[in-house]
């Protein structure tokens, strides 16, 4: 399974390169970087060869064509996220055709990645954190999702988003979703485990025992 970082925190993406296979931007995460976002992508680009998502805030086919084209101009490892409206699918049809690679966002149902991905999506992300937020089962959703794109042979990647904690990678991975993209705080707790911790401290306070 490849694991994205879902930031825009060029320091966090500098830290962790060395395991991540991809980048997840948004705007609530391009503000949170603080700095003009172009350059920020154009850094993010240049540390991880992966995909790297950024996504277009205009709301019409038009403007999202028009914004992707730029976007796209910034590396050639940039994937535009548009988002799943009547309008974000014409604009991945288009972007397709014109050879642009798009992640569809703000899923959150079955139908809404059937449809991205007849569109011609190269990924869509589920939001399984805000679904599970609302009482829903998010990993229910992308269990479909990947049951639906299994039947019809979709290309569609599925990249599992909104990720809390490390139980929802490893759900992801149980279902064999191909991508989870993980904030920073998630992927460190990935290493972790207090008896890995606990192991350690005793294994040195035995080692101080052995005889030299
Ligand atoms: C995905 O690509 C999004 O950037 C992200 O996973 C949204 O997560 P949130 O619900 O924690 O904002």
């Amino acid at each position: 399974m490849e694991i994205y970082l879902d930031t825009a925190k060029v320091e966090e993406i500098r830290e962790m390169a060395w395991i991540v296979d991809g980048v997840t931007t948004n705007p609530t995460l391009a503000a949170q970087a603080g700095r003009p976002f172009r350059e920020v992508l154009q850094e993010i680009c240049h540390i991880v060869r992966g995909p790297v998502s950024a996504e277009v805030v205009a709301q019409d086919e038009e403007g999202m064509v028009k914004e992707a084209q730029e976007l796209a101009k910034i590396a050639d490892n940039i994937v535009i996220k548009i988002p799943v409206t009547v309008e974000g699918l014409k604009a991945v049809r288009r972007l397709k055709a014109l050879g642009i690679k798009t992640n569809v966002t703000l899923v959150f149902s079955a139908p809404q990645a059937l449809l991205a991905a007849k569109c011609g999506a190269d990924y869509v992300s589920p939001f399984v954190g805000r679904i599970d937020d609302h009482g829903g089962d998010g990993m229910a959703v992308v269990a479909e999702i990947l049951r639906i794109f299994e039947n019809y042979k979709f290309p569609t990647k599925v990249i599992v988003a909104s990720v809390r904690h490390p139980g929802h990678v490893v759900a992801a991975a149980t279902l064999g979703a191909p991508i989870a993209t993980v904030p920073y705080p998630v992927l460190q707790r990935l290493f972790q485990h207090p008896l890995t911790d606990q192991g350690i401290a005793r294994f040195l306070s035995d080692w101080e025992k052995v005889p030299r």
